[in-house]
């Protein structure tokens, strides 16, 4: 964040080399190149005149780090001394839903032991303004839909659990005048960067659809057939129902709820500059630095923790999302309906009334802009991070 106003904040994203937001990363499953090249992205987008102090801003300090331990989370703090860090968004997590069935206690350590020993060691080092990602996954069956933030937290896996326990640790941690804390639920992140510069690249076999249905059209993965799991769900045609958003606008999400941490703490200069946010309807009208205090109801006593669905409230149901790759890539995918499987639910759709009015949160970009930019991305890095671009650079 830079102001002529303000001084520069430094905010640490765990996680951050991962497909959301571009940090402290272990690099399980992303790779540093992303780092650079979303370095190259925020220098690009500075004006000619950008000091010095803003050109540093722009580049992203990327350490190597596992935060289920301990010395490499406070070597890093350390490093940027006690107050040097503003904030925290806390991405780093493992995701896939099945695999935590398999394997849940490496689950519940690097989702919430981790994230035990990271706010302990924030608390240490007086950082104590917090974003995490949490999951729409937290609402397991949700009896209404589009779900409102007050449905039951019932996760059906035990990834989906590890995001409830985690929100949980905020409210004891959040000290009304000490800490401030926001949860972000995702609902289905999608596309990429449009410059085509940075974008999901797991490692191994995607686990989302999205991402598989790109890797099958580019041809690095091999399948012949999209396996679509299940079409008797009470669903429109049969198939699970997701809300999608582009990954642009969550991130303009992220920046939305940094600022409810501390209304006015990032300045307009930085809204006009991100193309996301401009249908924010909090931009229409006051400034950033006059909206109102997102923990105004909280009473004296209670931590200051919000929690905020991200998504459009329109969901898509799988054979919908198949037809638009089918329209952005131009390829034709063949699919077969096998059976149900384990832990998925119909229908996955967020009533985002809450973030539009306290946080000023939309999410505008269509489905078609995330399949042309999920797209985009693909075909200019057919192996991700490991393409050999043909001007040297990675
Ligand atoms: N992608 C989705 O569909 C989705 C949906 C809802 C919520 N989320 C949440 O968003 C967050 C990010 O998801 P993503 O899709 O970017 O995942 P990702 O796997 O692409 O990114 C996660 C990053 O965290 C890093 N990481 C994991 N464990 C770590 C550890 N112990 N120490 C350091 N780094 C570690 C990984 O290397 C990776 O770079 C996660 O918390 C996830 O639960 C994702």
């Amino acid at each position: 964040m830079t102001s002529d106003q303000q001084p520069l904040k430094r905010v640490l994203v765990t996680g951050g080399a991962g497909y959301i937001v571009l940090s402290i990363d272990n690099h399980h499953n992303s790779h540093n190149y992303a780092l650079d090249r979303v370095s190259r992205i925020a220098l690009d987008a500075l004006p000619a005149n950008a000091s010095k102090e803003e050109r540093d801003s722009a580049t992203v300090d990327d350490h190597l780090g596992d935060l289920t331990k301990a010395e490499d989370v406070r070597k890093m703090f350390e490093q940027y001394g006690k107050g040097g860090i503003w904030g925290v968004i806390h991405v780093a997590a493992h995701k896939a839903v099945g695999e935590s069935g398999e394997i849940p206690l490496v689950y519940y350590q690097n989702n919430v032991s981790a994230t035990v020993l990271l706010l302990q060691i924030m608390d240490e080092y007086d950082c104590t303004r917090f974003v995490y990602s949490s999951s729409a996954t937290v609402y397991g069956i949700p009896p209404h839909i589009p779900i409102p933030e007050t449905s039951p937290l019932k996760a059906e896996s035990c990834y989906g659990r590890t995001k409830i326990v985690s929100e949980g640790l905020y409210n004891p941690v959040a000290q009304p005048n000490r800490w401030r804390a926001i949860s972000l639920r995702y609902f289905n992140p999608a596309g990429a960067h449009p410059s085509g510069l940075i974008g999901e690249d797991p490692r191994g076999r995607p686990g989302n659809l999205l991402p598989l249905l790109s890797q099958m059209a580019i041809g690095r993965v091999k399948d012949k057939v999209l396996k679509v799991f299940g079409n008797d769900y009470p669903t429109r045609d049969g198939t699970c129902v997701r809300d999608y958003l582009h990954v642009m606008d969550l991130a303009a999400g992220h920046l939305l709820a940094l600022d409810a941490l501390d209304p006015g703490s990032i300045d307009k200069q930085s809204w006009a500059s991100i193309p996301a946010l401009h249908a924010a309807p909090a931009l229409k009208t006051p400034a950033a630095a006059e909206r109102h205090d997102v923990f105004r109801d909280m009473k004296p006593k209670e931590g200051k923790f919000r929690a905020f669905n991200l998504g459009t409230g329109r969901g898509q149901s799988v054979l919908e999302i198949v037809e638009a790759m089918k329209k952005a890539t131009g390829k034709e995918f063949l699919t077969e309906v096998i059976g149900r499987r384990l832990g998925d639910v119909p229908d996955l759709t967020a009533d985002p009334a809450l973030a539009e009015k306290e946080l000023g949160f939309s999410a505008p970009q269509p489905l078609e802009v995330m399949c042309r930019d999920l797209w985009n991305w693909q075909s200019k890095n057919p192996e991700g991070y490991d393409t050999k671009p043909a001007n040297g650079q990675s």
